[in-house]
């Protein structure tokens, strides 16, 4: 297969493509770099299934079509401007690259009659009770401009597969972390309590911190997509992913720290997109797609700490 991933040097892109490659795919990486690095890649720079690392922008029509080369089978569509507070800030730019970024390859995929892969988020879902798991049917509500978008997304590729029968799949991850993933303040929960940790910091928990999160790690996830890409006989699906597991926020930081976990208690920034609980039902993904995730909480921190840990060190010699 010959896979094209757009947002191929973020967090979860540059995983996807360790693993395409690793398992001899072809693959072809488009990213603006707005939030991914080449360093994700260092380790698959020289591969020879790693085609081309294209700089250029999903909204960008040239930039999209010049990606299209001969022989692309997929479409990993993870390019997107994922950070809720700059969406906040700025929704033009989120609905800039999340929708227009979307339509353009989708677009092309069509074009040359490409499966599209369309990477949306459990954002989408609105506010569930303690326990409830979320599944494919549960109601959704943009609560943030960032779930508003993929909405969007989401619906855009539906509408190619019903209107014009192109094959598509779009996804539903829930929060996803590891290694490569940023700890500054943009980052994900996990990164950002381990490296306080790893620094001595207290954590500063938004609200009461009772708020739950599914916790996917990386490498699961990373299994997930790519599954999803190769999976020709499914299309026309939404389908989540996550462990089945709710941590709430200050359990976390108990796991982080042991009993010296030191927390400091702030107000929400956007309280309006806070989504109290999340739970992932992801039986719809172990069916269609094999998956189960394999990784447990605690040896995903304990990587994802080694991994920060190794990065400090790196800093400081
Ligand atoms: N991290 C999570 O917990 C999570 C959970 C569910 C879904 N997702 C989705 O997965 C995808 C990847 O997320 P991530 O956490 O790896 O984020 P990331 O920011 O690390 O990766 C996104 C990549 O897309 C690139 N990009 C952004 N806008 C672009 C544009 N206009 N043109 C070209 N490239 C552009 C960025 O430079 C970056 O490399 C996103 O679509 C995100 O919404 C993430």
């Amino acid at each position: 297969m010959r896979v094209l991933v757009t947002g191929g040097a973020g967090f979860i892109g540059s995983r996807v493509v360790e693993r395409l490659l690793a398992d001899d795919h072809d693959v072809v990486v488009l990213d603006n770099f707005s939030n991914g690095s080449r360093d994700n890649l260092a380790a698959v720079e020289s591969h020879s299934g790693l085609r081309d690392v294209i700089s250029g922008d999903v909204a960008d029509e040239a930039a999209v079509a010049a990606a299209w080369q001969p022989g692309v089978d997929v479409c990993l569509h993870l390019a997107a401007e994922g950070q809720v507070q700059k969406t906040l800030d700025e929704p033009q730019h989120a609905l800039r690259d999340n929708i227009i970024g979307t339509y353009v390859p989708l677009m092309e995929a069509r074009r040359h009659d490409t499966r599209f892969v369309f990477m949306s988020s459990c954002m989408v879902y609105g506010s569930a009770d303690a326990g409830e798991s979320l599944d494919e049917g549960s109601a959704t509500v943009p609560l943030s401009v960032y779930a508003a978008t993929k909405l969007a997304g989401e619906q855009a590729t539906l509408a190619f597969h019903h209107t014009y029968g192109l094959p598509v799949l779009v996804l539903r991850p829930f929060n996803t972390y590891g290694p490569f993933q940023k700890a500054s303040q943009e980052g994900g929960v996990v990164s950002i309590f381990l490296q306080n940790s790893l620094e001595g910091c207290r954590h500063r928990v938004f609200g009461d911190g009772t708020q739950t999160r599914d916790l996917l790690y990386i490498d699961d996830c990373a299994d997930f997509v790519v599954r999803a890409a190769l999976a020709e006989h499914v299309t026309g699906e939404i389908v989540n992913a996550g462990t089945g597991r709710e941590t709430s926020v200050l359990d976390l930081a108990g796991l982080v720290d042991g009993n010296n976990s030191q927390v400091e208690h702030v107000p929400h920034i956007h309280s309006q997109c806070e989504i109290e609980h999340m739970l992932c039902d992801a039986s719809k993904a172990e069916r269609l797609l094999e998956w189960t995730p394999r990784v447990e909480l605690e040896d995903g921190l304990a990587r994802t700490r080694a991994w920060l840990a190794e990065q400090k060190e790196g800093t400081l010699s």
